[in-house]
């Protein structure tokens, strides 16, 4: 039997975390140095062992493709991304991964691409950034909206002015302070102001699932295909590999079967949006 397939799948390669940086209130980037060369495609996700909680999945938020340095932006909501936000440069941690499909680039290039962000949803969504601004080529318009609860909360707000160079950007926070000069409301508003080709163009969605919810159906309302609108679905997992059904949604094993799907595909699955 091969090295390979004697290979115990729950075995997580070790990290050591090098560098923090605070991103927004409560959310964090942190870069790891893995002890091993790991290779990700955009929107595939880790499992990320937590030290004395156990393993909690996230998604690199840095450039896919090989290597011993990931990033991964975690916002604390609980008990493990609590206890990884109080932890310093030089703590160890161990990951296991990359798991899922990934965002179908066989989808989405050589068509307008809209890209939608809300809130921490767009640590994935970096990745995604990184593949345009490579292949520039593949993707003739490239818009980026971003919705966010406050200014304060904005992710990666020093990228913005490189991303300018090649996308559209629209931004929106639900509670502006003083100097926001941009847009107001919920992601769906900053809809009016773009103009795709309905018939053609191509969107990605992450965020929380009610906003993925109804961007998704305004989008679809718009006239966009649910085949051509993606969304990463999030879910309780545990394996990360299709053994354990912690992830059923439907039909579907959203570790092994996503956790990038069509809206087509779960628009109707009971409870996808919880
Ligand atoms: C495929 C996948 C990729 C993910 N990628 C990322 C990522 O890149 N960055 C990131 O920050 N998170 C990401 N998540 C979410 C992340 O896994 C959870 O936030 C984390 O597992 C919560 O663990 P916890 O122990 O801190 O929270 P728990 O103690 O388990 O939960 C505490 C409370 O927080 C709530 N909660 C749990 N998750 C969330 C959430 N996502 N948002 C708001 N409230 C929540 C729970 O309902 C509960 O009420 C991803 C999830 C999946 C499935
Ligand atoms: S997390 Fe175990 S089957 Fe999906």
């Amino acid at each position: 039997m091969s090295a390979e397939k004697l290979k115990n799948p729950y075995n997580p390669i070790k990290a050591t975390i090098v560098n923090i940086i605070v991103n927004a209130p409560d959310i964090k980037t942190f870069k790891l140095e893995l002890e091993e060369p790991i290779e990700f495609a955009t929107g595939q996700f880790i499992q990320l062992t937590v030290p004395g909680i156990g393993e909690a999945p996230f998604t690199p938020s840095s450039k896919p493709g090989r290597g011993k340095n990931i990033d991964i932006t975690i916002m604390k909501v609980g008990v493990a991304t609590g206890v990884l936000h109080k932890m310093k440069a030089g703590a160890k941690v161990a990951i296991r991964g990359p798991y899922g499909n990934g965002f179908p680039l066989d989808k989405i290039r050589d068509r307008e691409l809209l890209i939608i962000g809300g809130g921490v949803g767009l640590a994935p969504l970096r990745t995604l950034i990184y593949e345009v601004m490579e292949n520039k080529e593949r993707y003739p318009r490239p818009l980026l909206l971003y919705g966010c609860k406050t200014p304060e909360g904005i992710l990666y707000k020093d990228s913005f002015s490189d991303w300018e160079e090649d996308f559209e950007i629209h931004r929106t926070v639900d509670n502006p302070n003083e100097e926001w000069q941009e847009c107001k409301g919920v992601v769906t508003t900053l809809f009016d102001k773009i103009k795709v080709d309905t018939d053609e163009c191509a969107a990605v969605i992450v965020g929380p699932p009610v906003m993925m919810k109804f961007a998704a159906l305004e989008l679809e309302n718009m006239g966009i295909s649910p085949e051509r609108i993606i969304v990463s679905m999030e879910k309780n997992m545990t394996c990360g590999f299709g053994k354990c059904r912690h992830c059923l949604l439907g039909d579907y094993y959203v570790c092994k079967d996503g956790p990038v799907f069509t809206y087509k595909q779960v628009k109707g699955i009971p409870g996808a949006w919880d």
